[in-house]
């Protein structure tokens, strides 16, 4: 079966098995056969985070249980959603019902199950920060296991399920903490902005969704329309002391605190500063309004995208001494 329509870069890989997951316990049925056990798994979301660099030699498990239960507590609201629902879907549920703290998160591409693997984030943000608890399945055990905040590691795109135990467990469902008070996130520069160019002072979860999204369309490209992950690196962390030298060198440098004696780079800025946006090259490139988002212009195979993908980090290592990571994962 070809994933072409499984993934929002348009490669079009092949799985050689594929599997369709409905309900959690699909999953133990499933791996009580041991021949399903043996081979190599990629488990699927909305395969927006990922580059096919081949066909792809094992079991491909889409994840597509559905279902969005809320309960009110007070001042609190807990949502819990199926792996398999649509994170704007989601979004949109909770605004509609003005359920605070997802506001910021609008449009993000990809299912709710993969939303803590990288702890998606968007517009000062980060999914930790509605995030209540998940429930996994565990692929030796057979068994279901919920993870807390805590259990979880999260940190700038990363999670105990991206380390220490990436592979084994499959999320199944995620539990949010929100609010029926909103606390608005507003100190992206650009929110701020926009509230201001459409005259709103006091605005509602709607208004923030709406100015979020009208943020996203216009920096980064739909992918329905044109293949892409979203940022493809991302944006790299250094010491205050290798950042002060990189600083003597650039003062432009755009950066943000990063906690104690650290500093975050724009990667974006980085590679826009190497000459690559909006770039193309071959059937891929940079796109011309974010540089941190590499495009499939069509026909793009993964491989030709991860090859500018190294041109790219050589570049930026080469100008700057700064090694970017790719936050995309790479299959093959
Ligand atoms: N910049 C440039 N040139 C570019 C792009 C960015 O100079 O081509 C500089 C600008 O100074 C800009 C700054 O970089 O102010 C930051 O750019 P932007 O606000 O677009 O955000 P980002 O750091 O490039 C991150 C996330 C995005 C998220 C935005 C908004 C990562 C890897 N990416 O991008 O997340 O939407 O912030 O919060 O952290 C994703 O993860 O796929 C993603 C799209």
């Amino acid at each position: 079966i070809s994933l072409k329509n499984f993934n929002s870069f348009g490669i079009d890989a092949k799985a050689r098995f594929f599997v369709e997951i409905n309900h959690k316990d699909d999953l133990v049925e499933l791996f009580m056969d041991p021949q399903w056990k043996a081979l190599s798994r990629l488990v699927l979301g909305g395969g927006s985070n990922m580059l096919f660099l081949n066909d792809y030699n094992g079991l491909v498990i889409r994840m597509n249980i559905r279902g969005i239960e809320h309960r009110i507590s007070k001042d609190e609201v807990f949502v819990e959603a199926g792996a398999g629902e649509v994170w704007n879907d989601l979004v949109n549920f909770c605004i509609a019902r003005e359920y605070a703290g997802m506001e910021n998160l609008s449009l993000i591409p990809g299912s709710v199950g993969a939303s803590p693997i990288q702890n998606i984030g968007a517009y000062g943000v980060e999914l930790k920060d509605v995030f209540f608890s998940c429930c996994a399945f565990e692929i030796e055990t057979g068994t279901f296991k919920t993870f807390t905040k805590a259990d979880c590691n999260f940190e700038y795109r990363e999670s105990v399920f991206k380390s220490e135990l990436k592979g084994q467990y499959i999320i199944v469902s995620v539990k949010f903490q929100l609010s029926l008070t909103p606390r608005f996130n507003l100190k992206y520069g650009a929110i701020e902005q926009e509230l201001t160019n459409r005259g709103i002072t006091e605005p509602t979860l709607k208004d923030v969704s709406q100015v979020v999204s009208h943020i996203r369309v216009s920096k980064l490209p739909d992918p329905s329309t044109i293949g892409n992950a979203g940022s493809f690196f991302k944006n790299p962390i250094i010491t205050t002391k290798q950042f002060t030298r990189l600083q003597a060198n650039f003062p432009e440098v755009v950066n943000y605190p990063a906690g104690e004696g650290l500093v975050k780079l724009a990667a974006g800025w980085l590679i826009e500063q190497c000459g690559w946006k909006g770039k193309t090259v071959g059937n891929t490139g940079t796109w011309h309004n974010q540089a941190l988002v590499l495009v499939n212009h069509g026909g793009a195979n993964g491989a030709e995208v991860y090859n500018f993908s190294s041109q790219i980090i050589d570049s930026v290592y080469t100008k700057f001494g700064v090694m970017l990571q790719r936050e995309v994962n790479i299959i093959s």
